[in-house]
């Protein structure tokens, strides 16, 4: 705890002394959560993050989360200098979805607008006409429906299959997972269910179909925490990574949070509703990079002036 104390210290002079603002995913852990609304940052979900970094006035912008966050602030700020934790801190997403790959696949359907997931490369949005967070995906399709486009959508398969269940529309869909989400096992969510009959169930959308099925309410982690404070039950069933806790209790005091069932239960699951990824961001490395300026994310020019478009609409869009 004095160590702690010690890192927050320290982080917080190191924001104000570099003109650095904090801006954290609601998977990292609720320290770093608290410190980044101590200091004046933003904790948020994914959609949320992009917009704080691109308003605020800060020369730096300090990621918490994952490669993407960090290279989406890049993008939207080529002129601001973003930093990250780590560099390592990557997604199965982004992973399962290489440029090359998905590029010929594109090319194979040059007739389909190009949707892709904001978890993906600087390179892949480079290539796609609309980025779009769990958070708009569903209103950003519905319009490219209305305006009679087809689709191709990547890389999350069960995100693309919600989005398809729920506007009919005409997507060809990649074939990605959350390594998190994906363990999420719907008999066993059933079960529970059982045990708590008056809780509402909240899922993630990049869980399977059958455990979105069950849910009373979907969407991003920012609206998973809204739900949690609209809805009057007293009991949730929640169905993405456990960081997300830490708001829920925080806003709802009175109310109790447990994590959905995943494979393993503790035993065999490779992730138990935690992202290996997110976990990387840790106090220590949060003040180092900032001590060193170390760690600093940078994307390749050539792609910037691509990438851009495709994340202004989205933000153009959800204004
Ligand atoms: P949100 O956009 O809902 O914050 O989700 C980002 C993410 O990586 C979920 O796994
Ligand atoms: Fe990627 Fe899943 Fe981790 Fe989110 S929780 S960053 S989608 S691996």
């Amino acid at each position: 705890a004095e160590q702690e104390a010690f890192y927050r210290d320290e982080i917080a002079k190191e924001l104000k002394r570099q003109n650095a603002v904090l801006v954290a995913h609601y998977y990292c852990d609720p320290v770093l959560q608290a410190l980044a609304e101590e200091t004046g940052g933003c904790v948020s979900d994914s959609l949320e993050m992009a917009r704080f970094g691109n308003q605020h006035s800060a020369q730096t912008v300090l990621v918490a989360g994952v490669k993407f966050m960090g290279e989406t602030a890049k993008i939207l700020n080529p002129e601001k200098r973003v930093l990250m934790p780590t560099l390592e801190a990557t997604c199965s997403l982004d992973l399962g979805c290489p440029v090359d790959e998905f590029a010929t696949f594109c090319d194979q359907h040059p007739q389909r607008t190009v949707v892709v997931y904001a978890n993906t490369s600087a390179a892949v949005k480079a290539r796609a006409d609309w980025v779009v967070t769990s958070s708009c995906a569903v209103e950003i399709v519905e319009h490219l429906m209305d305006n009679g486009e087809s689709i191709i959508w990547a890389p999350d398969q069960h995100l693309g299959l919600y989005i398809q269940n729920k506007t009919g529309a005409d997507m060809l869909l990649w074939d990605g997972a959350c390594i998190v989400h994906e363990e999420f096992k719907a008999r066993q969510l059933e079960e529970m269910k059982a045990l708590y009959p008056e809780a509402a169930v909240l899922v993630h959308p990049e869980s399977p179909t059958a455990v979105i099925d069950l849910a009373d309410a979907v969407g991003s982690t920012s609206q998973l925490i809204a739900a949690a404070q609209r809805m009057p039950n007293k009991t949730f069933i929640v169905a993405t990574d456990r960081g997300i806790f830490y708001k829920m209790q925080q806003l709802c005091p009175d109310k109790e949070f447990v994590a959905a069932p995943t494979a393993g239960n503790g035993a065999a699951c490779r992730s138990c509703a935690n992202c290996p990824w997110m976990a990387m961001n840790t106090l220590q490395r949060t003040l180092q990079c900032l001590r060193e300026g170390s760690n600093e994310v940078f994307v390749d020019p050539a792609l910037i002036p691509r990438a851009i478009k495709p994340l202004q609409r989205m933000l153009d869009f959800t204004q």
